[in-house]
């Protein structure tokens, strides 16, 4: 297989990405149906997916395609998120060390015990592969929404989806072609998130010019946006974080992911 690409510039680079969207509203049918990806389509970013870097070469992450109108219904019910039944591909992206155990039990070996590092290379891989088919989508033309969502109703998803022990949802994924008209949403300066030799600890000052600048991302129904008050709606005390937490904890220690003496456990 041929490693040749031709290298694009980095305008070229950078207007790619420019143009990512995160986007909530898809074209579907007349009835509102989704419209399926075509299947060469389809194959071209599940390809991508399965060609994402992989830790230890395990290939810890599973996503699983929904289809059926039913349980795509149940799905906008557990996560909140409506454009689950409208858009043309819905998976939802899982950490997944079930498997890698299988291989080991099938092949006459016994795994080990290492709840946590599973979580860590789990959610790695997982977010590896959704990342590439997204991206993949976006080569293609389609926009998508990740799912954080899937935190409100963890446990139900599990059920819905029959995740064995060692299978853990990450988010949602979405993608169809846009029927929104989508605003660039801005990012925190380069300094804040990208460090050179040594971590550098943000002043006040920057965090202040950094919510100024992300104020707009909070924007709704024409008035103006405060960044700071939606992390906090997040983040802060009595936030939607702190409620998931204990959703998450249970989870770790329903698919057999906890720790002993820590989450869930
Ligand atoms: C892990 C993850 C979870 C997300 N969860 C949700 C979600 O549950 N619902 C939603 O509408 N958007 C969700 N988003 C989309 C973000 O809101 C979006 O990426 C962010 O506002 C930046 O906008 P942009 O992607 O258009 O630049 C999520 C994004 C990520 C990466």
């Amino acid at each position: 297989m041929s490693l040749s690409r031709t290298p694009q510039t980095p305008a070229d680079v950078r207007a790619f990405y420019d143009a990512h969207r995160t986007v909530r509203q898809y074209v579907t049918a007349p009835d509102g149906s989704p419209i399926p990806l075509p299947d060469d389509h389809l194959d071209a970013v599940l390809h991508a997916a399965q060609r994402a870097p992989t830790d230890a070469t395990a290939q810890l992450y599973s996503l699983v395609r929904i289809t059926r109108p039913e349980l795509r219904a149940r799905l906008v019910e557990l996560t909140t998120n409506a454009h689950i039944a409208t858009a043309s591909e819905a998976f939802v992206v899982c950490a997944d060390v079930h498997r890698v155990s299988r291989v080991l039990e099938v092949t006459g070996r016994q795994p080990g015990e290492w709840p946590a590092i599973a979580v860590h290379f789990g959610l790695g891989d997982a977010v590896m592969a959704g990342t590439n088919l997204l991206t993949a989508a976006e080569m293609l033309g389609y926009q998508g929404c990740w799912i954080g969502g899937v935190m409100n109703g963890l446990d139900g998803i599990i059920t819905a989806l029959a995740l064995p022990a060692g299978v853990l949802p990450f988010a949602a994924l979405t993608i169809g072609r846009s029927a929104e008209d989508t605003p660039y949403r801005p990012r925190v300066p380069r300094p804040l998130v990208i460090h050179t030799d040594a971590y550098h600890v943000a002043t006040d000052q920057e965090l202040r010019g950094a919510v100024e600048i992300m104020n707009p991302i909070a924007a709704r129904g024409g008035q103006p946006g405060d960044w700071a008050r939606l992390l906090n709606a997040y983040f802060g005390t009595g936030g939607s974080m702190g409620t998931r937490e204990p959703v998450l904890r249970a989870a770790l220690a329903r698919q057999g992911l906890a720790a002993p003496g820590s989450a869930g456990t």
